[in-house]
C-alpha cells in the first residue's frame, strides 16, 4: 500500500510512476527477467540490481545438460537449485534453459549411435530434471533451436535429429509434459522475432503440434538483436504465434552494438528496446521479457561477437542505460 502514503507526501500524480522494471511489468500482469548465473551471484551490486528489479529469472547455464547431467545417469543440480532458491526467496518466476539442445550438451550423448538407446537416453533426462524442478518452474526451453539458417530453415543436423529422427522434438515434449504436468512447455529459437523462413518452418510446427495433440504451450523468440536491426514486424509475429493458441515469450533480449558505446548508439539502443518491449505489451498472449544478462558487465555478447557488446540496459557499473528508461516507459 504505499500508493496512498506516497500521495500523502507528494500531493500529485507522479508518485503512481512505477519506480522498477518488476513494478511496471507486474501492473502489466507480465515477467520482467534476466539471465542469471551463480557465478556473480556473490557481488552485491549484481544481487541487488537483480533483486530490485527483475520478477523472474533464468539460469544462464546452469540447467544445461553439460552441467546437470555430465556423466551418463550422473545428475547434478547444485548450481540451478541455488538459482531456484534465490528465485523462491525474492518471489521471482523460473524460466527453465533447457532440456534437448545440441550446444553445451555431454560429450558422452554424442557418441551415442543406437536410435532406441539416445531415446531412452533424451527421455531420462527430461524425466530427471524437469522431474526435480516439478511445480517449481513457470516454463520450460524444451527444445532449443532446432531449425538451422539454411534459406528452408531445415531441421538442424543435431545428434538428436540424425540418430533419433525428426520426432525427438515430439517426444520431448511428451516426457516433458510427463515430467511436470505444471511448467509451460516452450519451443525457444534465436531469428524467429521477426516473420521469415525460420519462423515460419517454427509457426509449422506449432500449428502441426497443436492439431496433432502434441503438448506445446509456448514459444520463446530469443531476441538476439543488432543495434539498427530489430525486425519491424515482431508484433505481427507474436499474433500469429498467439491465434495458434501458444503464449509467447521474448527470452534472452539484448541488443548489440559495435564497441565503445556513443551517445547517438545508446539513444538508438533505446529505441530498439522500446520496439520489443512495447510489441510484447500489445499482443495480450506475450507474457514476458527476459534480458539475457543483468549488466554489460557480464554478457556473453563481447566473448561471442568480437568488436561488439553493451547490449544490456544496465551498464558495467550497473548504471541506468538509456535503454532502462525505454523499456521501463515502454511497460506503462
Ligand atoms: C550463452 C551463455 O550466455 C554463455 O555464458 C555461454 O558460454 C554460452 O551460452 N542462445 C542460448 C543461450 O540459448 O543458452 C546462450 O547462452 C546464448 C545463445
Amino acid at each position: 500500500g504505499g500508493a496512498a502514503t506516497a500521495s500523502a507526501h507528494d500531493g500529485h500524480h507522479r508518485h503512481k510512476a512505477p519506480r522498477t522494471l518488476q513494478d511496471a511489468a507486474a501492473r502489466t500482469g507480465r515477467d520482467i527477467g534476466a539471465a542469471t548465473t551463480v557465478v556473480h551471484m556473490g557481488e552485491a551490486a549484481y544481487r541487488a540490481t537483480l533483486d530490485r528489479e527483475f520478477n523472474q529469472l533464468t539460469p544462464e547455464n546452469e540447467m544445461k545438460w553439460e552441467t546437470t547431467e555430465p556423466a551418463p545417469g550422473q545428475f547434478d543440480f547444485a548450481p540451478a537449485d541455488e538459482l531456484v532458491r534465490h528465485a523462491k526467496k525474492e518471489r521471482m518466476r523460473v524460466h527453465g534453459h533447457v532440456l534437448v539442445w545440441h550446444s553445451q550438451l555431454a560429450p558422452w550423448v554424442n557418441e551415442i549411435t543406437d536410435r532406441d538407446e539416445l531415446l531412452k537416453v533424451m527421455r531420462r533426462h527430461i524425466a530427471k530434471v524437469a522431474g526435480h524442478y516439478r511445480g517449481q518452474l513457470r516454463s520450460w526451453d524444451v527444445v532449443n533451436e532446432a531449425f538451422d539458417d539454411s534459406p528452408q530453415a531445415a531441421r538442424r543436423a543435431t545428434i538428436f535429429q540424425n540418430v533419433i529422427g525428426e520426432e525427438y522434438l515430439e517426444e520431448a515434449f511428451k516426457a516433458a509434459r510427463k515430467a511436470d504436468r505444471k511448467a509451460e512447455l516452450c519451443y525457444n529459437d534465436y531469428n524467429i522475432d521477426g516473420i521469415n523462413p525460420k519462423s515460419d518452418a517454427v509457426y509449422a510446427m506449432v500449428k502441426d503440434f497443436k492439431r496433432r495433440g502434441v503438448p506445446i504451450d509456448c514459444v520463446g523468440m530469443q531476441g538476439h538483436l543488432i543495434l539498427g536491426q530489430v525486425p519491424s514486424d515482431i508484433r505481427q509475429n507474436m499474433e500469429r504465434f498467439a491465434r495458434l493458441g501458444v503464449n509467447v515469450y521474448v527470452t534472452e533480449l539484448d541488443i548489440r552494438m559495435p564497441t565503445p558505446p556513443t551517445p547517438e548508439k545508446l539513444a538508438a539502443q533505446a529505441a530498439d528496446y522500446t520496439k520489443v518491449v512495447s510489441a510484447c505489451v500489445a499482443v495480450r498472449r506475450c507474457r514476458g521479457v527476459t534480458l539475457w544478462g543483468v549488466t554489460d558487465k557480464y554478457s556473453w555478447v563481447p566473448d561471442f561477437f568480437p568488436g561488439e557488446g553493451a547490449a544490456l540496459v544496465f551498464d558495467e557499473n550497473y548504471a541506468k542505460k538509456p535503454a532502462y528508461f525505454a523499456s521501463l516507459a515502454a511497460l506503462k
